[in-house]
């Protein structure tokens, strides 16, 4: 009982924070401001997400939050105020700062990211867990995403710029791991609201990476994935900005299976002019296969194979399931 008190309080320091930092930034159309607009939202994107700015000064929210009859211990718990280290007084964590407030499921502000203006280090500074905040069990806009799911499915990003950027023009079902590492929890939560998934993570080797954990997290919890590729832009919120909504679509449309991913990521390690490159590409490839459970999804990979290589769709198959093997 004495916990979902506290959890209460902490909800309303998030709230009471949230609305401070988003009038610091649409009152003042200060320095946040004007980044955001720099980076094609709107003010209505604004408005929608709550997104906000924090001054660089020491302690503007602390000192805001303690006028409204915070408790400093509450402050401190809810991990937006720190203790200086000489134990002299209290200071804000985010300062010039971006705000992006975090959303539990049911709409409760749970948390905040804040991104730098410019190139410093880190780019972005999150809340740390809280009672009220567990990382690995909360994907970024689901509470928004949940109403917009089509066709069962949900696109997952990484960051809160991609996920913002996309809904401004219209995709809507969108949710983002905050970071490339999805855990089985976000997963689970995933499935709750959703039967398919499309991962659309950055195209640098830290999304590929992460891509590839993901998808077998998400395919073992028993979710249809497919993967989102798109090589033109560094990221979805880059991508859709450069190149538009339509053609975003469009690619959306031909987002791949994980089979398929795997195989072009592979790939790209072997030249396939060459004999020994090819034959080792096949058979890898063929290891690959061995994970589908249907000889028919097989028999379209080991075909598409075939005409890359020239070795015969039957003596993939073969390789796949075992030359002497009953199966065949
Ligand atoms: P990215 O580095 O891809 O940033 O991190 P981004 O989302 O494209 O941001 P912009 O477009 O440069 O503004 C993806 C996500 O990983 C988390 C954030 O949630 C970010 O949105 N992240 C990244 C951190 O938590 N800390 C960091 O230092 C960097
Ligand atoms: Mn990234
Ligand atoms: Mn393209
Ligand atoms: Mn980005
Ligand atoms: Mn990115």
């Amino acid at each position: 009982k004495e916990i979902i008190i506290k959890k209460q309080k902490l909800y309303k320091i998030h709230l009471d924070s949230a609305r401070y930092f988003f009038n610091a930034l649409f009152q003042n159309k200060n320095e946040g401001y004007k980044y955001l607009i720099n980076r094609g939202l709107n003010d209505k994107t604004i408005k929608y997400f709550g997104l906000g700015y924090a001054y660089s000064n020491w302690d503007d929210l602390t000192k805001y939050l303690l006028s409204k009859g915070y408790k400093e211990s509450e402050l401190l718990e809810s991990g937006l105020v720190l203790e200086k280290k000489d134990k002299s007084g209290y200071i804000d964590r985010f300062r010039s700062r971006i705000i992006f407030p975090i959303f539990d499921v049911r709409g409760n502000v749970i948390g905040f990211g804040g991104r730098v203006l410019g190139n410093l280090l880190p780019k972005y500074l999150n809340s740390p867990e809280t009672i009220i905040f567990n990382k690995r069990y909360n994907l970024y806009g689901l509470n928004f995403a949940k109403k917009y799911i089509e066709d069962e499915t949900l696109i997952i990003v990484e960051g809160y710029m991609d996920l913002i950027g996309l809904f401004q023009f219209g995709i809507k079902n969108v949710v983002a791991s905050l970071g490339t590492a999805l855990t089985k929890e976000q997963g689970k939560l995933i499935k709750r609201y959703a039967k398919k998934v499309i991962m659309a993570y950055d195209s640098d080797e830290a999304g590929t990476k992460a891509t590839l954990k993901g998808m077998n997290i998400l395919n073992e919890i028993g979710l249809d994935v497919k993967i989102l590729r798109l090589d033109e832009a560094k990221d979805p919120d880059e991508y859709i900005r450069k190149k538009g909504v339509d053609l975003f679509k469009q690619h959306l449309n031909e987002s791949v299976s994980f089979v398929q991913f795997k195989i072009d990521i592979l790939k790209k390690d072997y030249n396939l002019n060459n004999v020994q490159e090819k034959l080792d590409f096949t058979k890898k490839v063929s290891q690959i296969l061995k994970q589908i459970k249907s000889p028919i999804e097989v028999e379209h990979y080991a075909n598409k194979i075939s005409k890359e290589t020239g070795i015969s769709v039957n003596a993939i198959v073969n390789e796949v399931y075992g030359k002497y093997s009953n199966l065949r």
